[in-house]
């Protein structure tokens, strides 16, 4: 959080509380907190701030797609401090077995971040057709060879459906043999690419965006975390289209002024050689940050 500067008593919406790193470090400098995740595992840890930080911190077993009512019921009809989403999985989920984020630990092929609710992971890959999976490879886990793969698995789970991440990954990787010795698992991309479309990732931080900026008071903060190319350009794209001063279009080449210039200050952030060091799983990460203007949105 040391991009953002956190005022006292500023209010702030964290949408991915997570373990409530970021939560915490918002209390600590003197903010008011409501926390969001859709996964219960992160009730402990949010229940342990409630009893730390009484009346300044609160949370919801809600997805960051419902901000502007999560918030509104709240009792906050704007946000004067900022807007946080740490965008994927936490290093928890993908480490218990049991919720099938992970290809190198044996688990129910699952998925789900809020798991009050399917399809999970072993219906997409039993139920969608040829067509579906292949594109959902491609388009979500940019796997070239999306349709040699599902070739593979489609012949597989005509004699036994998919029940378990391990051998999801061993047919994978069987369907892939040349990728062994890359270094990097062959079953990589089509795990990110299950995990985006169970959740649903892609659509609900293009529904959320939005309501961000209608959230947000002028002079607040939107920081935003993405893990993977396709959700950074999502963040990037809305960024630019709402920090733009003129509309650059063909039909209005920089002649008109852009309606939509809601943002400014735009900035990226990669993360430090010492953050990869100390957590590997960093070193993708981008931060992009922006500050409301003065506009309203009509
Ligand atoms: C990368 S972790 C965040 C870690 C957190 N910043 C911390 O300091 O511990 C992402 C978290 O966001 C949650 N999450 C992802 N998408 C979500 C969504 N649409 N709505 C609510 N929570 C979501 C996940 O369940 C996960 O706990």
């Amino acid at each position: 959080m040391a991009a953002a500067r956190v005022q006292p008593g500023a209010r702030w919406i964290d949408g991915t509380f997570g373990r409530g790193g970021h939560a915490s470090a918002l209390l600590e400098a003197g903010a008011q907190v409501l926390a969001l995740d859709r996964d219960a595992a992160a009730g402990p840890a949010a229940h342990a701030l409630s009893a730390r930080w009484p009346g300044r911190f609160a949370w919801q077993q809600r997805n960051f797609e419902e901000l502007k009512t999560c918030a509104q019921q709240h009792g906050w009809n704007s946000v004067d401090g900022g807007i946080l989403l740490d965008l994927g999985v936490s290093s928890p989920q993908l480490d218990t077995a049991e919720r099938g984020f992970s290809f190198q630990s044996d688990g129910p092929l699952d998925m789900r971040m809020d798991q009050r609710a399917g399809p999970t992971a072993a219906d997409l890959v039993n139920d969608s057709t040829e067509a579906e999976l292949a594109a959902l490879f491609y388009e979500h886990g940019g796997e070239r060879e999306a349709r040699r793969v599902v070739r593979v698995l489609a012949a597989r789970r005509r004699v036994a459906p998919f029940h378990r991440t391990a051998d999801l990954a061993a047919v994978v990787a069987a369907a892939l043999p040349h990728r062994r010795a890359a270094g990097v698992h062959p079953a990589t991309k089509v795990f990110q690419a299950l995990r985006i479309a169970v959740n649903r990732e892609q659509e609900a931080l293009v529904n959320t965006l939005p309501q961000a900026i209608e959230l947000l008071a002028p002079g607040a903060t939107l920081a935003v975390i993405s893990f993977h190319s396709g959700e950074d350009r999502v963040v990037k794209n809305f960024l630019r289209e709402h920090a733009a001063e003129w509309l650059d279009t063909p039909a209005h080449p920089n002649t008109l002024p852009n309606p939509r210039h809601l943002l400014r200050n735009v900035k990226r952030f990669l993360p430090s050689e010492d953050e990869i060091e100390r957590n590997p799983r960093s070193r993708s990460a981008r931060l992009r940050v922006a500050i409301r203007n003065e506009e309203t949105v009509s």
